[in-house]
């Protein structure tokens, strides 16, 4: 982890984080002043699930998830965030260990707020809190979602939905209408969709035997129709 404190870089980063984007000159100065930067690999854990620290973290670049993970390193990601999100804010807020570990998922630069910074922003600007409510509560309705697909949906349709999602944002869409995204790993998928590696491996098999997704070097070709498949 590598550190760095020049204040007006901080700004300019800070200018651009949606929960600041209220925040008067003067107030952003201030928090610049206690912001921490440090830069991760990928890879590299942030902190671990039960740790004791309250501070906020500020995604400045890069891709962090959450995970949860056992005693036999078997992983279920819980969110990924990426530059303008925050993290560490459950913590923050009532005090208690870390809920999840915090993974570098590329490599990242994060802005580190102590949470009594982070609160004397709030006052400065109470429009701040409004915008923590309204993630809390994407981050709970993202939750519900998840314990739905586990509660109600085999490993097959899991993995499919994850694809189709990851089609539907990030998908190109080649000639024959399929969607290409970057491969992943089925231990990747596995950690995504809260079931085994050797579960993940069946599903493909059968997806792929549908015509639902299709392995190509680096990337899957997901169907048009890949919904309908399951
Ligand atoms: P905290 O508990 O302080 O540290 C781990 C962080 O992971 C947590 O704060 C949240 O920022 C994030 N986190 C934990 N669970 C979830 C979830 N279900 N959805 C989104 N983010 C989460």
């Amino acid at each position: 982890m590598r550190k760095d404190a020049d204040t007006g870089l901080i700004k300019e980063f800070l200018k651009e984080i949606p929960i600041f984007k209220s925040l008067s000159d003067r107030h952003l100065n201030r928090l610049s002043e206690d912001f921490i930067v440090c830069r991760m690999n990928k890879g590299e854990t942030i902190f671990h699930q039960s740790d004791e620290s309250t501070d906020l973290y500020i995604m400045l670049d890069g891709a962090v998830r959450a995970s949860l993970v056992n005693e036999d390193g078997e992983e279920l990601v819980l969110a990924a965030f990426n530059k303008g999100d925050f993290f560490g804010e459950m913590s923050l807020l009532d005090g208690e260990p870390r809920s999840a570990t915090m993974i570098a998922a590329e490599n990242a630069a994060l802005g580190i707020l102590r949470r009594e910074t982070f609160l004397r922003a709030v006052k400065d600007d109470p429009g701040i809190a409004i915008d923590l409510l309204s993630a809390i509560v994407r981050r709970m309705r993202m939750a519900d979602g998840m314990i739905e697909s586990l509660a109600f949906l085999d490993v097959g349709q899991r993995v499919l939905k994850l694809l189709v999602q990851i089609a539907r944002t990030e998908g190109i869409k080649d000639k024959d209408g399929f969607f290409r995204i970057k491969r992943l790993t089925h231990k990747e998928l596995a950690a995504r969709t809260g079931a085994s590696r050797e579960a993940v491996s069946k599903a493909m098999k059968v997806l792929s035997f549908r015509d639902g997704v299709k392995e190509e070097g680096d990337c899957f070709l997901v169907s048009p129709r890949a919904e309908e498949i399951l």
